[in-house]
């Protein structure tokens, strides 16, 4: 997929620099074309003679020495790549590129490319678990660009915990899935598709200070609605309250309760041929809406709260569906994942199911990844890895692909 490919390897300062030589080689046996950029600190680590040697090519370090066969060396090699890797990528340079900082020959090759980049940092674990560290990634995430997280082990300063460079092999096959992924999204494969997804929690009122809700931040079906506009396909998001900004080009429908939801989603469905289900919808709410806060009352321990049943929605709508149109339900389930999946297609009239066991580590509400198990109409069952939820996204849209 990568044979006869120009990809910018990009080399950050930590101990695992030397591990660029074996991701050279290993595309090198794939058939791309390397161009080595390196930071100044990652000169302290491996000399740029060494990489020069690997490629064929020469290894750029400084921005302002005298270009080697290119006009505007950093316009040149964004525009030259297909595909732009930073291994070992230290949490600096994640740092700068998601707080738009461009100093140096990577950086600013990093800003000026429109081709996919992909980040596998290596660092100390306390390091790559502080929420700033954390955050800027997520940052990078939702700004488009991929990340290979590390793996676990003994690091070189002695520490054990996440933090390692990925497997030279996984980062291989991830920068291949990616490569392919984009490649996808350039085709607008998703074009004349109309498309309603659900996101987020509900939140169902007590009174005007408390509300009964979930754990959902939005970001699954955020990520499904990002990719259906980069494949060309129009989308209406109807989500509950969450932290995140609108992706752009989707046209957005903010509601707080289940009953707004319904609402919603009775009015948009009629417009739509795809429907996909990711909210976390709460099944009851308070049976009263008070008026004003409840009040303490000094003599009781305890007090009750009478809930009523929510519109189940997916359900609703699984009554309405017609011929041609297509209803993808998603399940958070934390045990018999598979059966409870199974009863859920029937009773809701689905196409498939996406069911994710949110008590495994990394799937599930509010991370970045997930694991799920696609289950369809016809009883064919597949489970993912734990990759990042925008890759689950494209994958939903790829099996509603093969339905139309
Ligand atoms: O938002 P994130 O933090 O990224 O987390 C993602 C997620 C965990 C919320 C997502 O992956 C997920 O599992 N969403 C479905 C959550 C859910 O409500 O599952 P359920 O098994 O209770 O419901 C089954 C299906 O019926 C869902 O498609 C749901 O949207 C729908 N439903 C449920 C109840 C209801 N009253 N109306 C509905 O339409």
């Amino acid at each position: 997929m990568l044979r006869g490919k120009n990809v910018v390897l990009g080399v950050t300062g930590g101990i695992a620099a030397y591990k660029a030589c074996e991701i050279i080689s290993g595309l090198k046996k794939i058939g791309a074309n390397i161009d080595v950029i390196m930071t100044k600190s990652a000169a302290e680590f491996i000399t740029p003679y060494t990489f020069q040697s690997l490629t064929g090519n020469p290894a750029i370090l400084n921005m302002f020495e005298s270009p080697k066969y290119w006009d505007m060396e950093h316009i040149s090699l964004a525009q030259k790549s297909d595909i732009l890797l930073i291994a070992p990528a230290t949490a600096n340079i994640m740092g700068k590129v998601a707080n738009g900082i461009a100093d140096d020959m990577l950086t600013t090759t990093i800003m000026a490319s429109n081709k996919p980049v992909v980040f596998a940092p290596a660092m100390n674990t306390k390091m790559y678990e502080n929420p700033v560290v954390q955050k800027n990634m997520e940052t990078l995430i939702a700004r488009g660009y991929h990340i290979i997280p590390p793996k676990g082990g003994m690091l070189a300063c002695g520490d054990e915990g996440q933090g390692k460079l990925q497997d030279v092999t996984i980062i291989l096959e991830e920068l291949q899935k990616i490569y392919q992924k984009e490649l996808k999204t350039e085709k607008k494969d998703l074009e004349g598709l109309k498309f309603l997804v659900t996101a987020g929690p509900t939140r169902e009122i007590i009174d005007p200070v408390r509300f009964l809700s979930n754990h959902s931040t939005g970001k699954m079906g955020y990520e499904i609605a990002k990719a259906i506009v980069k494949r060309g396909g129009r989308v209406t998001l109807i989500s509950g309250p969450t932290s995140l900004r609108a992706p752009e080009g989707v046209d957005l429908v903010l509601v707080e309760t289940a009953e707004e939801m319904f609402e919603a989603v009775k009015k948009a469905y009629p417009q739509c041929d795809i429907l996909i289900k990711s909210a976390a919808v709460s099944d009851y709410r308070p049976k009263i809406r008070e008026a004003q806060k409840v009040k303490k009352e000094s003599q009781e321990e305890e007090m009750q709260l009478t809930l009523v049943r929510n519109p189940d929605i997916l359900l609703e709508l699984g009554k309405m569906k017609k011929p041609g149109n297509i209803h993808v339900g998603f399940a958070a389930e934390t045990e018999n994942i598979v059966e409870h999946g199974q009863e859920k297609i029937q009773k809701k009239n689905l196409d498939f199911i996406v069911a994710n066991d949110v008590t495994e580590e990394g799937a599930g509400f509010a991370h970045n990844t997930n694991i799920v198990h696609f289950i369809d109409k016809n009883g064919d069952h597949s489970k993912t890895e734990k990759v990042e939820k925008s890759a689950i996204a494209h994958e939903i849209l790829d099996k509603v692909l093969l339905l139309k």
